[in-house]
């Protein structure tokens, strides 16, 4: 498209081509009394504000002019250390040469992209996939391969040696919000070790659980027989402090094999050279006076009304045209339509003429062709803009199906 307008004096990339509006729209201004439940967005009430303020006083006072300065490219030596000893157990003791602090979790995406990827190699990752994941590896035109759970061990291993490497989300999947039960895990795990594969676990909403107990991911999973010596797991564990304190700070970080961890360093000193030292300043001081933990009960107690009430609100208006399970943690309720033939890239602007916004399947499909599926965010509204939100989804449907098809959307309008 912009290739058409500004053809002469802006030579894209072939991968601009498949750019979708959606991340910008989530995170974007919204337009006046519009219901946005398209991002995977956290309450910002539940920011704690007020402890940042004092954890940047503290920063200063404690680092100085080390806080405006460059840093080491894998992160401040600090912070290494204290994930570093938050990711050691029993039998794998980490050391701060197995962290690299990124710019949100996100980049830790990127950049292992960055190193890993020669253009056309094929990734196996969890389908639907993570939107962000998806456009960080387009530069290099990746072949997606769909991760089957339930494959036999040799086709698993065989599908991951065919893989650059492997991408999972198994605490509430984005999109689906599925949780993935630990005899998967286990299985995974267990080809991931036999096919001597990368296995990325990916980890922004463990700590969302809203019903039962946590289960341990796959890096847990992997402690316990590494001895003493340093970590050469399969596992690269991503995590940030976007869902537990604010997405505002981008911090982030990939916990794994020290090999690895250094791949992400050589494309992260060739991007920002650094994370910013003063915000990672920042997030050490909240981390050691415990501010995640602090703001955690409040957070479950908010998102789990918020998901009770948006499954209500579905049930009850959505559940005529879509199936769907109610998640247990996480931040998104997923909806499959009832008919295979509705298009929720078409249906988007109609949404949006109701006042809603959600984000449609195709954008979590590498290939654009997953057509007939939503995804839907409950922890950024209140209960009543989700009953709201809910309610103008179901009588934009009902336009949408009463629209010729023609006229249900150019493909201008569609969102990716
Ligand atoms: C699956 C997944 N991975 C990674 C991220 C990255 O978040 P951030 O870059 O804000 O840390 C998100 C954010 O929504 C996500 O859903």
């Amino acid at each position: 498209m912009a290739e058409d307008r500004r053809g002469a004096i802006l030579r894209l990339a072939s991968w601009t081509r498949s750019d979708n509006p959606i991340t910008r729209h989530m995170v974007g201004v919204q337009p006046p009394d519009s219901i946005n439940l398209a991002g995977g967005l956290p309450a910002p009430e539940l920011f704690p504000v007020e402890e940042v303020r004092a954890a940047t006083d503290r920063a200063l006072r404690r680092f100085g002019p080390r806080a405006l300065a460059y840093g080491p490219v894998a992160g401040l030596p600090e912070l290494r250390a204290l994930l570093a000893r938050r990711f050691s157990r029993p039998g794998r003791r980490l050391g701060p040469e197995n962290v690299v602090v990124t710019s949100g979790g996100l980049q830790a995406l990127d950049f292992l992209g960055r190193a890993l990827l020669e253009r056309g190699d094929a990734i196996l990752a969890q389908f639907p996939t993570y939107l962000g994941a998806i456009d960080a590896w387009k530069p290099a035109h990746p072949r997606h391969l769909a991760l089957d759970w339930d494959a036999a061990p040799d086709a698993q291993q065989a599908a991951m040696q065919a893989a650059k490497f492997t991408y999972c989300v198994p605490n509430f999947s984005n999109p689906t919000g599925e949780l993935v039960p630990l005899p998967r895990r286990r299985a995974l795990l267990a080809a991931a070790r036999a096919a001597r594969a990368l296995l990325v676990e990916d980890d922004p909403y463990g700590a969302l659980y809203y019903d039962g107990s946590p289960l341990p991911t796959l890096f847990d999973l992997e402690a316990g027989d590494g001895g003493e010596g340093p970590y050469r797991g399969n596992v690269l564990h991503l995590g940030t402090l976007s869902k537990s304190i604010g997405p505002g700070l981008r911090i982030g970080w990939a916990v794994g094999d020290a090999a690895v961890v250094d791949a992400i360093c050589m494309a992260k000193q060739g991007s920002d050279i650094g994370t910013s030292s003063f915000v990672q300043a920042v997030a050490l001081e909240l981390l050691e006076a415990g501010v995640d933990h602090a703001v955690h009960d409040r957070m479950i107690e908010t998102y789990r009304a918020r998901r009770d009430a948006l499954v209500a609100a579905a049930q009850e208006h959505l559940s005529r045209r879509f199936v769907f399970e109610a998640p247990v943690g996480g931040m998104f309720l997923w909806l499959r339509a009832r008919d295979p033939a509705l298009d929720t890239g078409t249906l988007w602007p109609v949404a949006m003429a109701e006042g809603v916004s959600y984000a449609p399947s195709a954008v979590f499909d590498a290939s654009g062709a997953l057509h007939d599926c939503l995804r839907l965010n409950f922890t950024l509204n209140p209960e009543p803009r989700l009953v709201e939100g809910a309610r103008r989804l179901a009588r934009a449907v009902e336009r949408h199906l009463q629209q010729p098809p023609a006229a249900s959307g150019s493909s201008e309008d569609k969102p990716g």
